[in-house]
């Protein structure tokens, strides 16, 4: 049989061959650009300033590079760390342990993160079922907790003997009761499927020429979230890569324009790409040199595109929304960003 992979290559096992498939768009890195990226990302061995490290992508281990970060610099934490999952990360292995060892493993970073915060910053952890417990546990222990976001996953197969895993935890916390929370900015343009009549007046919703719409304010569950694939332009080969509209919900809503976002386990970069696109500021720590030389090379891509897939005209779009989105649209889409979602779509009914 033959099988494709998260990069889009797909092998002939008879043939043992492995071709591009049509559409791929995934991001590659050529050897001149591995050179170039390779002389932007920094190494640091003593304390640093926040000018220093300012936009960077730090290529180091998290544990050894944290005690030379400033205190009181950071506007937003995302971190999404290895998971409690037997899971390989390029160079790294990481194996499934106890919930009690996964949550010292998790203190032993989270407690000396805790002095880069500013009194007013937020905090966003990513985890599975298996993790969500213990980032629960130990991240009351220093924050004042807040919310768990749940997000629907759509990928893979489902399971023969247990319900197929289909979502993921991001948990919400701040270092105090003061802090940034712009619900304007993340709201949700969503079609109205019974459109209710006041008088003949429609209530909570609009007209348009595409159809009928509501603007609702985001709750906890999200539902238009698309995991990166093989025909998205912001796609790469990391295992575990997070999608732009997921840092774009969480940046936008717990952040300003010129606030510092921190990610420690940046992976290819997608925290940094989007508060560049955001016009925030940011410093990331990745060990694995391969990741850290995608995201800077998705840096240099955001400074000719800035649009984020499924966010246009300051609201986030459902999925599936392309025609109206650029039908409505104040500004021009980038259609080649929104094609492969299409095409996805397609894919996945086939598979049905
Ligand atoms: C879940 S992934 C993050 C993916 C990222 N959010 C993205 O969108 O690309 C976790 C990352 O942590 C990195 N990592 C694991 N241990 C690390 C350490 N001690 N220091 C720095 N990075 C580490 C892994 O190489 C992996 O890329």
């Amino acid at each position: 049989m033959n099988s494709m992979n998260k990069s889009g290559n797909i092998t002939f096992n008879e043939k043992k061959k492995t071709v591009r498939a049509p559409l791929n768009r995934t991001i590659t890195l050529s050897d001149s650009e591995r050179e170039k990226y390779q002389a932007k990302l920094l190494k640091i061995n003593n304390i640093v300033s926040v000018n220093e490290i300012l936009n960077k992508i730090i290529n180091q281990d998290i544990f050894y590079v944290i005690d030379f970060l400033p205190s009181n610099f950071v506007d937003l934490l995302f971190v999404d760390p290895p998971y409690n999952l037997t899971k390989n990360f390029n160079s790294l292995s990481f194996k499934q342990v106890s919930v009690s060892k996964y949550m010292e493993w998790m203190d032993s970073w989270l407690k000396k993160m805790v002095r880069l915060l500013k009194p007013t910053a937020s905090i966003y952890i990513c985890g599975d079922w298996r993790s969500s417990a213990a980032i629960h546990l130990v991240c009351e222990k220093y924050f004042v907790v807040r919310n768990r976001i749940t997000f629907e996953r759509e990928k893979g197969r489902g399971a023969k003997k247990d319900w197929k895993n289909n979502s993921e935890d991001i948990w919400f916390c701040t270092v105090s009761n003061k802090y940034t929370f712009n619900a304007e900015a993340v709201k949700l343009k969503r079609r109205v499927l019974a459109p209710y009549r006041e008088k003949g007046i429609p209530k909570d919703w609009k007209e348009e020429d595409n159809g009928k719409y509501r603007l609702t304010y985001p709750s906890n569950i999200w539902t238009d979230i698309t995991i990166p694939f093989w025909s998205m332009p912001e796609n790469t080969p990391h295992p575990t890569q997070k999608p732009e509209k997921l840092l774009a919900k969480i940046i936008l809503a717990s952040s300003n324009e010129g606030d510092l976002i921190f990610d420690p386990f940046s992976g290819v970069g997608t925290t940094g790409v989007v508060a560049k696109k955001l016009k925030r500021n940011f410093v990331m720590v990745e060990i694995d040199k391969e990741y850290c030389l995608y995201a800077q090379k998705r840096l240099e891509m955001a400074e000719k595109d800035p649009t984020i897939q499924g966010y246009c005209d300051g609201v986030f779009w459902e999925r599936n929304t392309l025609k109206d989105m650029k039908n409505r649209s104040n500004r021009k889409i980038n259609i080649d960003n929104e094609l492969p979602l299409l095409f996805h779509d397609k894919r996945k009914k086939n598979e049905k």
